[in-house]
């Protein structure tokens, strides 16, 4: 193929790494991520595997040896997307659910503190601020599942095949929701499938029709090789869900620019993965701003994903509906996105948080990139970039 290119074209071939796929420096910690077991550095390097906003792994962590503490990386944000920084803290329940998962293989008995308090629209552009500790005794090492399926868990936003989950894929997944504030509404009935669809697409349309979202959302879009070895972050046209020709075409193209590339993940919400997924399903909180309720649902939304993996279901959160209620209140907007969600939890008081499709997939999902362990730790002492506490 890069015979038949002339010029800049060839050029672009091998600057995008249009034909190595995800691979490089910046996908190592998926496969060294084992390195360190039996030590607290262990729990740390599963903990930057998890799910988090745009890829944006807004966590930095302070390890000891009977102790972790995780802070939020406030620089890390998605800015307008996330205005209240409600996803910015679901991940960080991702990364701590990894986290306890690797404790028990990794000869720990780990326990829990979070801090407390609500999510505001006053959040602070920098600095870091403690989420968690995890105090760890030693204990005997105990295998787990979902610990193993921590590297092959990946977001899948390809197409998913016209199956329905059992009776027993829907009861698995219900059985991984725990916590006494955080609840899961799992839809595979075709109208009312139908009907949280649209709410989906629409929510993709009102984002694509605000400029500051747009924007926000962009800064995290990595096109290069270049700026996914440099970054080690954010998405990827590896990770979009596109099929290895449409993969290689995209990226021999130049970057579009953030609205045309906006569009595009308009047509594959719309087309792909709306359309074809066989399920889809909202995960519930009492207060959508409430800080510990955030990490729980996060921290169920990891749990979710590590168990589908096991079972050989894919997963794909698509929250654009609840990205869309924070801006609304932000903005003091006509809550459109907010009845919508509403009109489909009749009588029930909760609020979703989060909105996913699960189903069974075409084709395996590839890695996005992560930034190494290194860069996510600090000693204890950090005042270079200010400590605050929540
Ligand atoms: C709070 C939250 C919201 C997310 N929203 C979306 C979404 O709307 N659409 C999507 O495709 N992925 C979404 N993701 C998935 C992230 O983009 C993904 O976890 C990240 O890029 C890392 O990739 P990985 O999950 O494959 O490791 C979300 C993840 C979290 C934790």
């Amino acid at each position: 193929m890069t015979l038949l290119l002339v010029g800049g074209g060839v050029w672009r071939a091998t600057d995008q790494g249009v034909f190595r796929g995800a691979q490089g420096n910046a996908y190592t910690p998926w496969h060294d991520w084992r390195e360190a077991d039996g030590t607290p550095l262990a729990l740390v390097k599963a903990g930057i595997l998890a799910a988090n906003p745009h890829n944006t792994q807004p966590w930095v962590f302070e390890v000891s040896e009977g102790r972790i503490v995780l802070y939020a990386d406030r620089r890390r944000h998605l800015g307008n997307f996330d205005p209240y920084r409600r996803e910015m803290y679901l991940g960080l329940g991702c990364a701590l659910e990894n986290m306890l998962q690797a404790a028990g293989p990794n000869g720990y008995a780990a326990s829990l503190t979070v801090a407390s308090g609500d999510l505001s629209l006053e959040q602070p552009y920098d600095g870091l601020v403690q989420v968690a500790e995890l105090r760890l005794a030693p204990a005997p090492a105990m295998p787990n599942p979902l610990y193993a399926a921590i590297e092959r868990r990946h977001t899948h936003r390809g197409p998913y095949r016209d199956t329905r989950l059992s009776a027993m894929q829907r009861d698995g997944l219900r059985a991984q929701v725990d916590g006494e504030r955080v609840g899961i509404h799992l839809v595979d009935d075709p109208e009312v499938l139908a009907r949280l669809g649209t709410v989906v697409v629409r929510a993709t349309r009102a984002i694509i029709d605000d400029h500051a979202m747009v924007a926000d959302s962009e800064r995290w879009f990595r096109h290069s090789r270049r700026e996914i070895e440099k970054y080690r972050d954010g998405t990827t046209l590896d990770a979009a869900g596109l099929s290895p020709v449409m993969t290689t075409l995209a990226k021999m193209l130049p970057r579009p620019d953030a609205e045309t590339n906006h569009r595009y993940w308009l047509e594959a919400t719309e087309r792909v993965q709306v359309a074809t997924a066989p399920a889809m399903g909202l995960i519930l909180v009492d207060d959508l701003y409430d800080i510990q309720q955030t990490l729980a649902a996060g921290r169920n939304w990891q749990r979710l994903h590590l168990w589908a993996t096991t079972q050989g279901l894919a997963m794909q959160p698509l929250n654009q509906p609840v990205e869309r209620v924070d801006r609304e209140a932000e903005l003091g907007l006509e809550p459109a996105a907010r009845r919508e969600l509403a009109a489909l939890l009749p009588g029930d008081p909760r609020r979703p948080t989060f909105a996913f499709r699960v189903g069974v997939a075409e084709s395996p999902a590839r890695p996005s990139p992560r930034r190494s362990v290194a860069d996510t730790l600090v000693d204890g002492d950090i005042p270079s970039i200010g400590r605050a506490s929540t």
